[in-house]
């Protein structure tokens, strides 16, 4: 069991299965400098600076006040999920890694604050304890894709548990419904169903690695490793940028993580839709009588 990162970094694009292969046993694999990251990049940190209405959106969270904060932030979040053109960068950015999105099913691009303030966090720009993303989806082909917006520090970032990587960790993904969280989101009173299945015995915060990447770069994983966000106390907010992804290849040739812990009975193929026809992965599966 090794506590280190796995961390490789690539300067050209690599074919699928060398991603897989690599991923799904534990790599971390940083694309560096991608011309179509910086343009992302640039593109968020317009929409950000204009819906903060603050030129250093980082600080903003001190300057603004908590509610303010909140709100103007919710709303660079909503923006950028229905954004043509985050998406078309998006696809280049994956391209540009050489993923065939001809057969690539995503969740959503998503904009992610991660405030310092406690009083500025909601369930949705918050620090996230360790989780698994499988633990939630049960598709262990999943990759997540994670980049800084703003420069990121060891301190206010995404922390990886390299040494929890291949061992069990106790968690409530048995009992997790995806039904009651939604009907937790949509009714009036309670809204604390967790948004993920959690760590029942939760590891050491200090046994996460904190991974440092640019801006221009973007990292890729599997959903499958223990992830979290280091606990932000800088004063400052963390503004990074994430999507999730299925591989048809990687389905049809069964390259996926291990489970070493999900004890999920349903797989979640109805999260992810064709990257450009938008089509659910679900339908996909069930058209084709249950396999890939
Ligand atoms: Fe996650």
């Amino acid at each position: 069991m090794s506590k280190r990162l796995d961390l490789r970094y690539r300067t050209s694009s690599e074919n699928d299965h060398d991603r897989a292969k690599a991923i799904f046993s534990g790599a971390i694999l940083v694309y560096r400098s991608l011309p179509a990251m910086h343009e992302l990049v640039q593109f968020l940190r317009e929409i950000i600076i204009r819906e903060i209405a603050f030129s250093d959106p980082c600080s903003a969270e001190s300057f603004l006040g908590s509610k303010e904060f909140r709100n103007r932030a919710s709303a660079a979040r909503r923006f950028v999920r229905d954004n043509d053109e985050v998406s078309r960068l998006y696809k280049k950015v994956l391209q540009e890694a050489g993923v065939d999105i001809s057969a690539l099913f995503f969740d959503h691009f998503k904009l992610r604050f991660q405030p310092s303030n406690k009083a500025s966090q909601t369930r949705y720009m918050r620090d996230l304890p360790a989780h698994r993303d499988t633990w939630g989806s049960n598709v262990h082909s999943q990759i997540n894709w994670w980049a800084p917006v703003w420069p990121v520090t060891a301190d206010r970032t995404i922390g990886i548990f390299p040494a929890l990587w291949n061992s069990p960790v106790q968690n409530s993904s048995a009992e997790w419904s995806y039904r009651e969280l939604i009907k937790d989101l949509k009714g009036e009173k309670s809204k604390d169903y967790p948004m993920l299945p959690q760590c029942l015995t939760p590891p050491a915060q200090n046994e996460a690695v904190p991974v440092i990447i640019n801006p221009g770069d973007i990292m890729a994983f599997s959903g499958a490793h223990l992830h979290c966000s280091i606990p932000n106390r800088t004063g400052l907010v963390r503004i990074s940028t994430e999507t999730r992804t299925v591989s048809l290849h990687d389905l049809k040739f069964s390259r996926s993580a291990k489970n070493v812990d999900c004890d999920s009975s349903i797989s979640h193929f109805d999260w992810f839709h064709h990257i450009e026809m938008g089509d659910s992965l679900a339908e996909y599966y069930s058209n084709k009588s249950g396999s890939f």
